[in-house]
């Protein structure tokens, strides 16, 4: 089968790299990259760490309003859909990237395959949110990481073409995992921070960024924590804090946005991560590093009722007790599968 896989923004990146791995085995891979993110730090350095080939097409589509940005993707990967006739477009989470492959695609009448189907955060407010409702709906073939996931889409009247694989990218964090100690000694130590004795710190949510008054609360929060912080700034971010003149004390380490190994590694030698992305959640929660989520909701509800994860949207007080929490109990057993949802996956794109 031809396989085209359409990615654009730095979670895609680490979504696709144990899918391309594994449909490559099988399958003629198309990859698509649409430029959604472009700076080396959010793309390229990606691309490198993971291993992944150049894209077959990359189609610069770059920043802009969602309508803007959702249009020049839409148009420019109808182009290669055409010119291609893909037997599957594969699309990953819930990106503007994501939602553009998929109209193009089905608008072809080319099948698409979603991958992190079935989640929700049930705020509207959230574009995600939007992306992920529609393509869920109108996508063929819907890879879903936990069971909670498919029971969503069951409510919502979606059965057909829905399988439980497990998460990609806790297929990838084990394929990973065995290449941080060697980085962990000399990040530390370039950073000066001791293992188990810091903070990681990751904002880039519009709720928060584009918010002067959430982040000026996120940052107060931060400022009255005692532990040395580091904070790896998602561009959006840099320009709000910037823009709003929002102080950082001292103890805050900010640095550019860093690659994945490297924020890998960071990770699983924090004491506590404070974050609003999705990725980090299940990060710490598959390196069992308690998370702080500045945000009111999550589509990762197994991490919260595990005890992992806090939810503490932009509040200073239940932000400082949730970083003073205990450890949680240890786990044994989690539900996002077991480290094989991309070969899941491409077993499952044989059949048409
Ligand atoms: C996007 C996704 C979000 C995902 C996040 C991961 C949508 C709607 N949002 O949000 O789901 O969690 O990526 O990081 O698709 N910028 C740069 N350089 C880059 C990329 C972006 O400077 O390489 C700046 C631009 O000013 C841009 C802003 O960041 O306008 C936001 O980028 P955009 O891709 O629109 O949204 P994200 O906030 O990154
Ligand atoms: N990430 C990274 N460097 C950073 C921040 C994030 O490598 O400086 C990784 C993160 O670990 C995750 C992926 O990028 O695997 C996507 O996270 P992001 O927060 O950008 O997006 P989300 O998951 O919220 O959509």
């Amino acid at each position: 089968m031809k396989v085209a896989t359409v990615v654009g923004a730095r979670p895609e990146f680490v979504q696709l790299a144990p899918v391309s791995r594994a449909l490559r085995q099988l399958h003629e891979e198309c990859m698509i990259h649409t430029g959604q993110h472009y700076d080396y730090a959010m793309s390229a350095q990606f691309f490198e760490e993971l291993a992944l080939p150049p894209p077959a097409y990359h189609l610069n589509c770059g920043s802009g309003s969602h309508g803007a940005q959702t249009g020049r993707m839409l148009e420019a990967i109808e182009q290669v859909l055409q010119e291609e006739q893909p037997d599957w477009v594969v699309v990953f989470g819930d990106t503007n990237s994501t939602l553009a492959a998929t109209l193009a695609a089905v608008k072809l009448h080319l099948p698409v395959a979603h991958i992190e189907a079935g989640l929700r955060s049930f705020n509207r407010a959230m574009p995600e949110e939007i992306n992920r409702v529609v393509v869920d709906h109108i996508s063929t073939r819907l890879f879903c990481p936990t069971h909670s996931a498919q029971a969503q889409l069951a409510k919502e009247g979606v059965i057909q073409g829905v399988e439980v694989v497990g998460d990609v990218m806790y297929d990838i964090q084990l394929q990973m995992e065995p290449a941080l100690d060697a980085r962990a000694e000399g990040l530390l130590r370039a950073l000066e921070v001791e293992p188990h004795s810091y903070l990681l710190v990751t904002i880039h949510r519009p709720a928060n960024t584009d918010d002067v008054n959430a982040l000026g609360r996120i940052a107060e929060a931060l400022n009255r924590l005692a532990m040395p912080i580091i904070f790896p700034m998602h561009p959006r971010t840099q320009a709000r804090f910037a823009a709003y003149h929002i102080p950082l004390e001292k103890h805050i380490q900010v640095i550019p946005p860093v690659g994945y190994l490297d924020m890998l590694t960071l990770e699983r030698s924090a004491h506590r991560i404070l974050t609003d992305s999705g990725g980090v959640q299940k990060q710490a929660f598959f390196f069992q590093v308690p998370c702080v989520t500045m945000r009111e909701e999550t589509e990762w509800i197994e991490t919260v009722q595990a005890g992992w994860n806090v939810l503490v949207g932009s509040d200073i007080a239940a932000i400082l007790v949730a970083v003073e929490r205990p450890m949680p109990p240890l786990l044994h057993e989690h539900p996002f599968g077991n480290g094989d949802a991309a070969v899941l996956i491409a077993q499952s794109l044989i059949q048409r």
